[in-house]
């Protein structure tokens, strides 16, 4: 059985005053519940108050990116090192923000993904194709693509380690969701490509989480699905009684 996994993007919203305030409200209520996995990714500069916040709490910090290197001359980058003293446990990488705006190859996302299981943390792969890729009917290369270039090299017993964000870019902050459906359909695609890649006990364990518009509304459905292992919220995440009843959909499930 995989545990469902329930992680909050902020991207760049949020000060820290609002970020103080979100998971005050959030721990409140679910401080203490164990049947899902719970992350909050705030950003950069939120990250010590929300840690000191949840530290007596089941609820988990992870950040929204990662640099590929262990420190030096790199202006603007933050280490895993950095990271770690802060109680950070998940790291979103290869988000598609940061692919699109950024231009991340998948050279750098593979990386920073072997950097962060080198270093005990746990990373958040994300993945998915563009509307004018599934509209022409090539959503399953681009994701294979993706996750074959993204988990280069990686041993199969880290999979339990590894969560995969599937999140059509279309979908993100778009207010359209893939139906429950599509996007078990490319969960499905996935979980049997990662056992073709490294055997059937690493596509059972590794975490599948469906991204792009998830919500209160179409949580419970997109939750149901046999290979949909959480969700990785964006907008919904901002507010504690919209995430929180996405948490509490997951563990009902
Ligand atoms: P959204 O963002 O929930 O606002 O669509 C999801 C994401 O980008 O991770």
């Amino acid at each position: 059985m995989r545990k469902k996994i329930i992680a909050g993007n902020w991207k760049m919203n949020k000060t820290v005053a609002e970020s103080i305030e979100l998971v005050e409200e959030l721990q409140r209520v679910h401080a203490d519940q164990t049947a899902v996995d719970v992350v909050v990714c705030p950003p950069y500069t939120s990250l010590k108050s929300v840690s000191d916040i949840l530290s007596n709490t089941q609820i988990h910090v992870g950040s929204q990116n990662i640099s590929a290197e262990d420190s030096g001359a790199y202006t603007g980058e933050i280490s895993h090192e950095m990271l770690k003293e802060l109680y950070v446990r998940y790291v979103i990488i290869g988000h598609s923000e940061r692919r699109e705006y950024f231009k991340e190859s998948d050279d750098l996302i593979n990386r920073k993904v072997l950097k962060v299981l080198e270093k005990k943390l746990k990373p958040i792969l994300c993945v998915g194709e563009s509307l004018e890729q599934r509209e022409s009917g090539i959503t399953e290369d681009v994701v294979e693509k993706q996750i074959r270039l993204g988990l280069r090299d990686i041993n199969p017993d880290m999979y339990s380690d590894i969560v995969i964000a599937y999140e059509p870019v279309w979908a993100i902050g778009t207010g359209k969701t893939a139906t429950a459906q599509q996007a078990q359909d490319v969960h499905y695609f996935i979980r049997c490509l990662i056992k073709e890649m490294v055997g059937l006990d690493a596509s059972n364990v590794v975490r599948i989480q469906y991204g792009g518009s998830m919500k209160p509304s179409n949580a419970e459905e997109l939750l149901s699905q046999a290979d949909i292992d959480g969700g990785l919220i964006g907008g919904a995440s901002l507010d504690a009684v919209s995430f929180g009843s996405l948490i509490d959909s997951a563990s009902r499930i």
